[in-house]
């Protein structure tokens, strides 16, 4: 059996922070490309190369059947009307899904299938979950005035696939509208 060190952990609800687990920060300029309005962007590099969010990741046992954990932040903030948000991924093992939990803050996870491209938008709240299956590309989205903080929960042989996202981005875009988030097609927004 694993030892007992490796089967407990504790994170903190307001940071993120896993003890003990490594952590990656992303900044605007490791999200170029991600945004759909390229001068707002190079405007908001100029003034600051902001924390956009951080993810720690805690991988107690890499078995067939094992888990794999992470606890995000996203900041709050905006360039141009699209909130600010994650990346975004596929899974390397694609049939793999991911269980999110909302902790603090108000957000939404952008869905889109990767065979059909239909786009679903799911609200992620504190004591709420949200099931992202397998075969689906998801990106967490702040849609707050406050840090957003959550706990992803996955197989641990899902891997991170990025290339996919990196070369189309998503169809569809989170923009602020009249206050509100609106999920849109990107193609209705381009410039
Ligand atoms: O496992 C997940 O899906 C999350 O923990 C993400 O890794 C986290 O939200 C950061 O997003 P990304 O990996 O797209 O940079
Ligand atoms: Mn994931």
């Amino acid at each position: 059996m694993l030892e007992i060190k490796k089967l407990l952990s504790s994170f903190d609800p307001a940071t993120a922070v896993i003890s003990g687990a490594d952590a990656a920060w992303r900044r605007l300029s490791d999200l170029f490309g991600c945004f759909s309005d390229l001068t707002a962007y190079k405007a908001a590099m100029a003034l600051d190369d902001a924390l956009v969010y951080s993810v720690a990741s805690s991988a107690p046992a890499d078995g067939e059947g094992d888990m794999h954990y992470g606890a995000g932040l996203i900041m709050p903030g905006r360039i141009g009307r699209e909130y600010f948000m994650t990346k975004g991924h596929l899974h390397v093992w694609r049939e793999a899904a991911e269980l999110y939990i909302g902790l603090s803050g108000g957000g939404v996870i952008l869905m889109e299938d990767e065979s059909t491209g239909e786009s679903r938008l799911a609200p992620l709240q504190p004591n709420h979950t949200v099931y992202v299956p397998g075969h689906t590309a998801h990106r967490t989205i702040n849609t707050g005035s406050t840090p957003l903080t959550y706990l992803g929960i996955y197989p641990a042989k899902a891997g991170l696939d990025y290339s996919a996202i990196a070369k189309k981005n998503f169809r569809c875009v989170v923009i602020e509208r009249n206050g509100k988030p609106v999920m849109v097609e990107r193609r209705s927004i381009s410039k």
